[in-house]
C-alpha cells in the first residue's frame, strides 16, 4: 500500500463513526494541554488533528484566535457543525498535519491531542510544527505512550487490522520521549513528562459497544471482517479489558501519554 493510499484511507477511517462519543473519554487530556498553554484573548492558536474540535472549542471560549485542521473531512463537518451552534468563529480546515496550507510564523500557541502521532510521515509533521510556530510560541501535545493502555490496546487490535506500509512510521514513537528530543529538540526548548488519563466503563462488552460504534479505527476494522473474525475481534476485546483492567467498580483503564510542552527557539 502506497502512502497516498494511506491518507486516503485514514481519513475516511476516521471520520466513520461519531468519534465525538470518544473524545469525551479524553476531556482531562484536553484541560491539562489548554492550562499548559493558558490562552489569552487574540492569541493565534492552531489546534492539529483537531478531530471534532474539542480543544479548539475550548481555546475559543478563552478569547484565542483558533484555526483547527484534521484530515477527516467528516470529522471537520462535525466540528464546523459545533462551532456555529456555539457561535464559535473557528476556522476550521481539511488538511494534513505533514504539509500544512499555513504560512510560516503564524501562530502563537500549536496544540495537538492525541493527534499528530497518527501521521505517518514523523520528520514531516516536525517540520511543520517549527515552520508555522512563532519564535517564543508554544507546544503542547499529548501522545500516547507504546507500552501504556493505548500502546496495549492498539496491539491487542492489530491482527484485526490491515498491515500498514513499512514505510509508515510507528504513531506511538511520539510516545518515547527520546524519539520526541529527536523529532523536535533542534527547534523547541521541551519540557517532557508522563501523564495518565483513565477510562471508566463497567464492562469490556459495554467497552467494545462504545468503540466498535464510535472510533474510527475500531469500527472500520470490525467492519472488514467477516462474521467469525469479527465475533473473534468482538471476543478478544471483551477478554483484554475484563483480563487486564478489571478493578473492583468495573474496568478501569488507564492510559499513559508523553505531555510535550516545548517553547519555539
Ligand atoms: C485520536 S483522534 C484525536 C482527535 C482530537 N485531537 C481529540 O483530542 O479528540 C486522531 C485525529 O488525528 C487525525 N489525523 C490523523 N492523521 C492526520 C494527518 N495526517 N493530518 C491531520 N490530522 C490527522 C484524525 O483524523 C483524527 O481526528
Amino acid at each position: 500500500m502506497a502512502f497516498g493510499e494511506l491518507k486516503q484511507r485514514q481519513s475516511v477511517m476516521w471520520g466513520n463513526g461519531p468519534y465525538q462519543h470518544i473524545t469525551e473519554t479524553v476531556t482531562d487530556i484536553h484541560a491539562r494541554v489548554i492550562e499548559r498553554l493558558a490562552p489569552q484573548l487574540g492569541i493565534r492558536w492552531l489546534d492539529l488533528a483537531c478531530g471534532t474540535g474539542a480543544v479548539a472549542e475550548l481555546a475559543a471560549r478563552a478569547g484565542a484566535s483558533v484555526t483547527g485542521v484534521d484530515l477527516a473531512p467528516a470529522l471537520i463537518e462535525t466540528a464546523r457543525q459545533r462551532a456555529q451552534e456555539q457561535k464559535f468563529e473557528i476556522d476550521y480546515r481539511v488538511g494534513d498535519c505533514e504539509r500544512l496550507d499555513l504560512d510560516d510564523a503564524s501562530y502563537d500557541r500549536l496544540s495537538s491531542t492525541c493527534g499528530i502521532m497518527f501521521a505517518p510521515d514523523h520528520a514531516a509533521t516536525a517540520h511543520e510544527l517549527a515552520r508555522v510556530v512563532v519564535p517564543g510560541g508554544r507546544i503542547a501535545l499529548a501522545n500516547w505512550t507504546p507500552d501504556g493502555g493505548l500502546g496495549q490496546m492498539f496491539k491487542m487490535m492489530r491482527p484485526f487490522m490491515p498491515t500498514p506500509p513499512p514505510s509508515a512510521g510507528d504513531p506511538f514513537a511520539w510516545g518515547r520521549e527520546e524519539v520526541v528530543r529527536e523529532l523536535l529538540g533542534d527547534a523547541f526548548e521541551l519540557d517532557i513528562e508522563e501523564c495518565v488519563s483513565t477510562l471508566n466503563i463497567p464492562t469490556g462488552e459495554e467497552y467494545w459497544q462504545l468503540f466498535s460504534s464510535s472510533y474510527g479505527p475500531t469500527k472500520t476494522a470490525a467492519e472488514a471482517l467477516d462474521e467469525d473474525r469479527r465475533n473473534e475481534f468482538h471476543q478478544t476485546w471483551v477478554d483484554f479489558f475484563d483480563t487486564h483492567y478489571r478493578s473492583d467498580g468495573g474496568v478501569s483503564h488507564s492510559r499513559q501519554y508523553l505531555l510535550v510542552v516545548g517553547v519555539r527557539r
